[in-house]
């Protein structure tokens, strides 16, 4: 019999930043009818889900991360039944929509934190974090934010401060009231009964803060950045997660084939693990394999450890880009060549876990350089985190050749990247050795096979100092996966077993460079890639 298949564990899902992807109303700006548009594309990639980075209505100060509607579609995207049809259509080619939920905090132009803005006896003074100065007038406690500064804010209508972990038009809720939690579920429940099929949680295990907001310790060591000078051990990360995580779950439990992933803030990948449960987290991220530098060893150990932590109960996941981080294809590579992101790609579709993949991912989008003036994330303006920030992972998606890349007819928010008229999905799906047709084949071969797909994961010795080797084992198939990270060609031996069956090679990579397969071993090419299977 047939497995039955689960879209978020068996399949692949594709984050995408709303801005960015699709403009169909030329205002520069990305939206809802621009994703309609494109979900053959989607489907045609073979991806079972999208994580949309947030669509309720924003400020943008934090674009989209900075919440003024919890309830809405921001109007630069599209209308509640723009969304409802996106739904639909991406139902209509079993694609799954992942909403991201921003709760930790909301926009300084909430309703809510304006109402608290009021007085101190507002009903909603005490939705948020708000507090007396100390007696000497200084902060109430030494929290910092982390995008810098302190991550206190002063109001002096209230003679008090509240307290943001971001920028301070996000201040953070006070998720101790019981009626923010009652109306964080009911946010929950008013997307649920939309037809949304699962969450992305950002910073859920900061919605707590110790309940006296005593002050953080001193980390030992020297750290560059203030905010890595302190242990954060009151400012997130409370037990208080769990229960309000059992109750989000049970809630989600009671629609079918649902799933919540968080994004666990500052957390170790031990810590990021224990929150994923039958009753918490159907999955969380972790940043080790995407921080991992080159090579078998650095992945290998960053899989091994997510791997074993989950153990045979749960399922990991695997992201190598978001919209935080410097693409792989600027992490990894110099220059325009894309053998390193096929070797990348291997691996990635071939792990025990839910491969993410984000926007550009698939045609090896690099970061696009921007210029001071043209930078637009907070992050980036104030020179806080790093002089550049987040922009350069965040540009638009280069659809083809013609003017700004098929992404607008209009001046893109942000510079389309130089090389997208080579660089581009049209271009793509025309060469067939492109990485695009590499990412197809290979979602696709995942798809077609269990050992990829639900098959547990063994990684073998590294006899050979540049190629990683696993196996992923199925009831009803095995398959070896070999992967040469080095620029020379490599041989390894085959795990020489009492099996009798042998070996067949199921993906070579390359047409015109193939791996070579005899009794007892492999032959790879640069860069070179094989998938065994039995
Ligand atoms: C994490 C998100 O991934 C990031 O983009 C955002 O700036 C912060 N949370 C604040 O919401
Ligand atoms: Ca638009």
């Amino acid at each position: 019999m047939k497995a039955k298949r689960t879209w978020w564990r068996d399949g692949v899902i594709y984050q995408i930043y709303p801005r960015s992807f699709q403009d169909t109303n030329a205002d520069g700006i990305g939206d809802l009818q621009g994703i309609i548009q494109r979900l053959d594309y989607l489907k045609d990639l073979g991806i079972d889900g999208i994580w949309l980075s947030p669509i309720n209505p924003s400020p943008d100060v934090d674009f989209g991360y900075d919440v003024s509607d919890y309830l809405n579609i921001d109007a630069k995207f599209g209308s509640m039944q723009d969304f409802d049809l996106l739904l639909n259509e991406a139902h209509r080619r079993n694609i799954h929509i992942i909403m991201d939920l921003v709760l930790n905090h909301s926009s300084d132009q909430h309703p809510w934190f304006q109402e608290s803005l009021k007085s101190k006896d507002n009903p909603y003074h005490d939705w948020y974090l708000w507090r007396d100065p100390a007696p000497d007038g200084d902060y109430p406690n030494n929290w910092l934010s982390f995008f810098g500064g302190s991550g206190w804010e002063y109001n002096s209508s209230l003679n008090q401060y509240y307290y943001h972990t971001f920028c301070p038009e996000q201040p953070d809720l006070n998720f101790r009231n019981p009626e923010v939690r009652q109306a964080i579920l009911d946010v929950f429940r008013f997307w649920l009964e939309r037809g949304v099929d699962g969450f992305r949680l950002d910073v859920f295990n900061a919605y707590f803060k110790d309940r006296e907001l005593r002050d953080n310790p001193r980390r030992r060591g020297l750290h560059l950045r203030p905010y890595d000078r302190f242990e954060h051990v009151n400012d997130i990360s409370q037990p208080e997660m769990f229960p309000f995580l059992q109750e989000i779950r049970k809630l989600v439990d009671k629609y079918p084939n649902r799933y919540v992933v968080g994004e666990t803030f500052l957390a170790s990948p031990v810590q990021a693990r224990m929150y994923i449960a039958p009753d918490l987290l159907h999955a969380g991220f972790d940043y080790a394999y995407a921080r991992s530098p080159w090579g078998p060893t650095g992945f290998g150990n960053a899989v091994a450890y997510w791997d074993a932590l989950h153990g045979e109960k749960d399922w990991p996941n695997y992201f190598l880009n978001n919209h935080d981080t410097p693409r792989s294809a600027s992490r990894y590579v110099t220059g325009e060549d894309d053998a390193r992101l096929k070797l990348l790609a291997s691996m990635h579709l071939t792990l025990r876990g839910t491969p993410y993949l984000y926007y550009g991912e698939e045609i090896g989008m690099r970061d696009t350089r921007y210029s001071r003036a043209e930078i637009q994330d907070p992050v980036g303006k104030r020179k806080w985190l790093s002089v550049k920030g987040r922009d350069g992972c965040r540009s638009p998606m280069q659809w083809d050749a013609s003017a700004n890349a098929g992404f607008s007819p209009a001046k893109p928010w942000l510079r389309v990247n130089p090389e997208y008229p080579t660089r581009n999905v049209e271009a793509q799906l025309q060469d067939p050795e492109s990485l695009l047709n590499f990412y197809r084949a290979l979602i696709r071969l995942r798809r077609e096979n269990p050992a990829l797909h639900a098959g547990s994961l063994e990684l073998l010795p590294l006899e050979n100092e540049s190629v990683l080797v696993y196996k992923r084992s199925a009831p009803t198939q095995e398959a070896l996966i070999a992967l040469n990270f080095s620029n020379h060609p490599q041989q390894v031996n085959l795990p020489g077993e009492d099996n009798t069956r042998a070996w067949q090679l199921l993906f070579g990579g390359s047409e015109s460079d193939p791996p070579l397969l005899d009794a007892d071993s492999l032959s790879l090419p640069a860069y070179g890639t094989a998938i065994l299977s039995r």
